[in-house]
């Protein structure tokens, strides 16, 4: 394995060490010039290895697999920033992506004690505390209840946590990649708390999880009953272990640690539990010391994913910006991009689905002449929030926070094409 693949000490290494592999020079290699395409091209004319001998059978790869040329699209860690792979992240390549479906094999991880290993025939749901049946189900139990499918993001409080006190890891990978977006099948957990049937005195259910961690969280009922889901399946297949295979708590628009994986107990009380993680941690420490808690809702937030550091530019001319935006409070509206630093701002275009609590893909085509650009995306929500700038967030929380970092991200493209993470105030 390559020291890529195990991860790395910074995310500056990684990206300067991704052009050296793309073949892409850092010294003003900046192609010029053409409009869309080459008129006479060597490639067309010669015939090539593959346009001549059989390829593999179908018997090659039972579970298909990425090109091998698309090797370096992988999630990648950042190796100081946790003491043990265990209780860790990994992060998303969401320079390599487009649409707004994370393929599953690339959806970040971020775990506290580890993969759980869970046998499905063994693993079992239990509802107890403020209902009138506690009930324990098992996999195949709930999939006999009616199901749905629905698209959203999570996203990680901590995502781009380490950039509170400035510019740090360059690449959207690194800032960004705390967040996915698959659709997932799975029962509304209003339907398996009716079953169980909830006591009038019930206000909160804290979801616990099958892992070392045993990670719980305390979750308003209101949120239960309204649009939580126990998935089985992402993207059309099982969840994936490290999404917490083969139950997982899905909690639209609301912070990912509420997601609970490898969900096997939902316990229903009157008063939240102050766990661990609502309490030390996933609580925001202001200036004046004191903590804002219960944070849930993650507010609206935008990046541009191509070009950035991981995806330097290559051409002169014609030049296609992309990127993502999402908002835990329903859809987004409009998705403003600067090229200047901010004075001036162009509308983006968002393209493919737009659905609440779901990545959205925007682009915005551009010509490029070589001088250096400072690239932002803005994005607006559906309730009319607008993206706030990062000093404009350090006013309201001060500087101690990790988590709900959604300031605009700025990337400096140099005259060589470049991408670098920096701020402007
Ligand atoms: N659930 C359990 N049981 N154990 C965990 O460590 N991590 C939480 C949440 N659910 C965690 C968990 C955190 S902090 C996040 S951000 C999301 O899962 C990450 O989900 P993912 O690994 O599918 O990206
Ligand atoms: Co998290």
């Amino acid at each position: 394995m390559s020291d890529k693949r195990q991860g790395t000490n910074s995310g500056q290494r990684a990206s300067r060490r991704d052009f050296l592999k793309a073949g892409i020079g850092l010294g003003g290699a900046v192609a010029a010039g053409k409009a869309f395409a080459a008129e006479a091209d060597p490639a067309i004319t010669e015939v090539q290895d593959w346009n001549r001998y059989l390829g593999a059978g179908t018997d090659a790869t039972p579970y298909g697999m990425p090109s091998e040329h698309e090797a370096e699209v992988v999630r990648r860690n950042v190796r100081w920033l946790t003491a043990s792979t265990e209780s860790s992240v990994n992060f998303t390549p969401l320079h390599a992506l487009d649409g707004i479906i994370t393929p599953n094999g690339l959806c970040f991880e971020r775990h506290h004690a580890g993969v759980a290993e869970v046998d499905p025939a063994q693993h079992r749901l239990m509802i107890n505390g403020l209902v009138e049946r506690p009930l324990v189900f098992t996999v195949d139990d709930l999939k006999r209840f009616p199901r749905e499918n629905r698209i959203y993001f999570l996203e990680c409080a901590a995502n781009s946590g380490m950039e509170w006190r400035g510019a740090q890891l360059n690449g959207c990978q690194f800032t960004h990649g705390m967040v996915h977006c698959v659709q997932y099948t799975g029962v509304p957990l209003k339907r398996i708390l009716d079953e169980a049937g909830l006591k009038t005195s019930a206000k909160w259910i804290m979801p616990e999880g099958a892992d070392a961690a045993g990670m719980n969280r305390s979750v308003p009922l209101e949120k239960a009953l309204d649009d939580c889901l126990v998935a089985f399946k992402m993207n059309g297949e099982a969840l994936r272990p490290e999404q917490g295979y083969p139950l997982r708590l899905v909690v639209p628009g609301w912070e990912g640690n509420m997601w609970v994986k490898w969900l096997r107990r939902i316990e229903v009380g009157d008063m939240p539990w102050h766990t661990r993680e609502e309490t030390s941690k996933y609580t925001d420490l202001m200036d004046d010391g004191r903590s804002r808690r219960f944070t849930w809702v993650m507010d609206a937030k935008s990046v541009i994913t191509s070009p950035s550091p991981q995806a330097p530019m290559i051409h002169k001319g014609h030049n296609v910006l992309t990127g993502v935006a999402w908002s835990g409070r329903g859809m987004i509206q409009k998705v403003d991009i600067t090229l200047d630093g901010g004075k001036n701002w162009q509308p983006a275009r968002i393209d493919g689905l737009s659905l609440p609590r779901a990545l959205h893909r925007f682009y915005y085509e551009f010509t490029w002449n070589g001088e250096p650009l400072l690239m932002q995306s803005r994005a607006v929500d559906s309730s009319g929030y607008v993206q706030p700038t990062k000093d404009e967030l350090r006013a309201v929380r001060g500087l101690n926070s990790i988590y709900h970092n959604n300031g605009i991200q700025t990337w400096h493209v140099t005259n060589s094409g470049e991408v670098e993470n920096v701020e402007i105030s």
